[in-house]
């Protein structure tokens, strides 16, 4: 069987080819390169022993996308090709539209003329937006989404749900993932930001290597057992093997599933920076910060539907995932730029 993956060289794309070859799935990887490296590709080929097909191509251009699926005929899609920071989605909210959402169509539409009619979304728990309860499950309503990055996923999983509407033999799996940290134990891939990380657990790891001087704590006045928010931070190679699981599901002629990918435990901003201080063997330093707009206290899983239907349970600990992040971190100083 053969699985195009679009974002394939990107953080949690390229984990989750290893995973796919690993199985012995045929991978066919599609990216433009705008947030990754060719060398994460090379790195999956080293891990595995296997070989991939890439294209270095934009998924919003057409003719490429014609191409592609004519030439290679996947049996399933897995969608993760993206923008994904929310401050900039904020700032720049045609880019991501644009980006997102017209890209997302313009695959769809080649999906569509080539006859494959099977895909895995990433979507993400910030649809949920400041959630009605927590944990959180998948009949957690949607919420009020605060950025544009959100809305894209939002309005991605609408747009896929009407495909299957349209035409039931779409199988559409919408995984909402709660906060990937960590690497694979190799430490030959990892997550590369470019520029100052935005999110939490790159930040910590730049700190702890020396490149960044302190870790600031947005806000510890949250009602949360240490004032810190609270996240459910999922090891991406649990992550990956979701999405292996996932295609198990697709094989059944499923329709539309959403499934919560997360490890259903909360941890605040001060668990991780003590984790991290255990893995990298120093204290990380950190220092207090006003709240950032547009945060939420707490948000975790309940993921227990994944189990249930998918066979799938999160296997790592916050200290493994920290421990294999440091990892990476240390062996790549710089990313894939070394
Ligand atoms: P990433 O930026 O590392 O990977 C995305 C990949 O898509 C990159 O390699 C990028 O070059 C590629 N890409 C972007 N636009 C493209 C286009 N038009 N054509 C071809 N390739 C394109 O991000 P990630 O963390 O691996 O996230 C993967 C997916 O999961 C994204 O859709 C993201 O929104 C979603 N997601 C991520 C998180 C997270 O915290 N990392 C959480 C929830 C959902
Ligand atoms: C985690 C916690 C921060 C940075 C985001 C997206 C979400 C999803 C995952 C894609 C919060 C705190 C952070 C820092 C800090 N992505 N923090 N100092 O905001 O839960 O989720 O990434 O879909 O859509 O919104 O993740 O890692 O940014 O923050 O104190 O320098 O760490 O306030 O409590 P978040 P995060």
């Amino acid at each position: 069987m053969k699985i195009l993956v679009t974002g394939g060289a990107g953080y949690i794309g390229s984990h989750t080819c290893v995973e796919l070859l690993g199985v012995g799935y045929e991978v066919v990887i599609v990216d433009n390169l705008y947030n990754s490296n060719k060398k994460a590709v090379n790195r999956i080929e080293e891990i595995t022993g296997k070989e991939v097909t890439f294209y270095e191509n934009d998924i919003r251009d057409a003719k490429a996308m014609m191409d592609i699926f004519g030439k290679e005929k996947p049996d399933c899609v897995i969608h993760f090709a993206g923008l994904k920071a929310v401050g900039e989605s904020v700032k720049k909210p045609l880019e991501y539209y644009e980006n997102n959402i017209n890209g997302t169509l313009v695959m769809l539409d080649a999906m569509r003329k080539c006859g494959c009619k099977n895909i895995i979304f990433s979507s993400s728990a910030t649809v949920y937006g400041d959630p009605a309860f927590v944990p959180i499950t998948e009949e957690c309503p949607k919420g009020k989404i605060t950025n544009p990055y959100g809305r894209t996923k939002s309005m991605l999983e609408e747009i896929l749900t009407d495909l299957n509407v349209s035409d039931p033999e779409w199988n559409v799996i919408l995984l909402r993932y709660f906060n990937p940290i960590g690497a694979h134990k190799s430490g030959l891939i990892g997550e590369d930001p470019k520029g100052i990380p935005n999110n939490l657990l790159p930040y910590v790891a730049q700190v702890a290597i020396g490149k960044l001087e302190k870790v600031g704590v947005f806000g510890n006045d949250y009602d949360t057992p240490d004032g810190t928010g609270v996240r459910d931070y999922i090891h991406v190679v649990d992550l990956a093997i979701g999405h292996v699981k996932a295609i198990d599901m697709i094989k059944k002629a499923c329709g539309v599933k959403i499934y919560n990918l997360g490890t259903g435990n909360g941890y605040s901003v001060l668990d991780v920076i003590k984790a991290y201080s255990k893995a990298c063997g120093h204290e990380v330093p950190y220092e207090i910060k006003p709240r950032r707009a547009g945060d939420i206290a707490t948000c975790y899983a309940d993921a227990s539907l994944a189990k249930k239907e998918l066979s799938w349970e999160a296997e790592y600990g916050i200290d493994e995932m920290c421990a294999d992040s440091w990892k990476w971190q240390s062996m790549n100083p710089n990313g894939y730029n070394d």
